[in-house]
């Protein structure tokens, strides 16, 4: 069987892990990337780290006929893992055309290639911005979904309706709903990891940043939740873990006859406060951190975190990194940069 898989969003930050992890395990990823998130160097680090370089395609995701063209192209491929996205939740707020324009243009777009060339694996990246602010912090996937507080989060609400509805209309679908939660570190070889554009809006790149003086100060947002040190909860995930978990995902994918739709919470089950990676990533670096407490970010969730038993059980994978892993992780590739 050919080992063939188009990869979107494949030199992004998890993108580029999974390609990494997906040809250690002989598949053949095709990636399909512009670069307006990434660097094409990141091939290189790829091939560096694989062995070998995959193929890729420098377009635009939502290009319907040049998506198409390059799933032609390949008469071979088995199936798709969809990263291209935006994801940023602030800007989304500003920009939300654009955040559906490209979020979920790009998801109809492979949807369409896949239909019109036979092609039933999809491995999609969705988030647990799917569960809002959920009554209890640790949530199965059964925890219900609820109306989102961005643009963003609701673009990935819409692509995992859509993907449910193509397959409820019949076409040929086995698809997975990968609900990440907090992706953090970088490989442990420093050759790879997250390149932000611009200031920073995530938590660990802020805080690596902070240390490597390009930002002057992290603002902790907010200390008066109901949480334990007052600072929200959440579950942190090594970025190699969550690569690892979509090679399961695919292989799970060509054991499925039939048409299949299957949500899995991404997460190592353990939450952690702001304050605790702030003192865990000063610990593991022996180094200080320059922060202060400012007010609460708007839309930050309380605390959530992931009850991964599904995706440990029926995917066979399990985190095997831990935080402070992949907060040395964080900070030896930052200093690459
Ligand atoms: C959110 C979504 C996640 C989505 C991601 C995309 C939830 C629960 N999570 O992650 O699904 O994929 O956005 O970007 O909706 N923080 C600071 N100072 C900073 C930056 C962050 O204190 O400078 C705090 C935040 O308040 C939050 C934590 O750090 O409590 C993590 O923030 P961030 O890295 O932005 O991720 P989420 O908002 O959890």
């Amino acid at each position: 069987m050919s080992k063939k898989i188009i990869v979107t969003g494949g030199a992004g930050y998890i993108g580029s892990h999974t390609v990494v992890e997906l040809m250690l395990a002989g598949f053949e990823p095709v990636i399909i990337d512009d670069f307006r998130n990434s660097k094409p160097w990141i091939i290189d680090r790829i091939a560096e780290l694989a062995g070998r370089y995959p193929l890729g395609h420098a377009i635009d995701c939502t290009n319907e006929l040049e998506v198409l063209s390059v799933f032609r192209n390949y008469p071979d491929i088995f199936g798709v893992i969809h990263f291209a996205a935006y994801k940023a939740v602030g800007e989304s707020v500003q920009k939300p055309t654009m955040y559906y324009q490209n979020n979920v243009g790009s998801m109809c777009a492979v949807l369409n290639a896949m239909k019109e060339c036979g092609i039933e694996n999809l491995v999609f990246s969705s988030s647990c911005t799917v569960y809002g602010e959920p009554e209890t912090a640790e949530v199965t996937e059964a925890t219900p979904v609820q109306k989102a507080t961005s643009p963003y989060g609701d673009t990935k609400i819409t692509c995992e309706k859509i993907i449910q509805f193509v397959k409820d209309s019949g076409q040929p679908l086995k698809a997975t709903l990968l609900r990440y939660f907090n992706p953090i570190g970088a490989h442990p070889s420093a050759r790879l990891g997250e390149l932000p554009s611009g200031i920073p809006n995530n938590l660990v790149p802020y805080i690596t940043q902070t240390a490597a003086g390009i930002r002057s100060q992290l603002t902790v947002y907010g200390n008066d939740y109901n949480t334990p040190d007052g600072t929200n909860v959440r579950d942190y995930i090594h970025v190699v873990d969550l690569a690892k978990a979509h090679v399961k995902a695919t292989e799970w994918l060509l054991q499925q006859q039939g048409s299949v739709c299957e949500a899995f919470n991404l997460g190592t089950g353990k939450g952690s406060s702001v304050l605790e990676i702030i003192h865990n990533f000063e610990k593991v670096n022996g180094l200080k951190l320059n922060y202060a407490i400012g007010p609460r970010r708007a839309g930050d969730v309380e605390q959530i975190y992931a009850k991964p038993a599904k995706a440990e059980k029926m995917l066979n994978w399990k985190c095997e990194y831990t935080v402070a892993e992949a907060l040395k992780h964080a900070w030896n590739w930052e200093k690459t940069l």
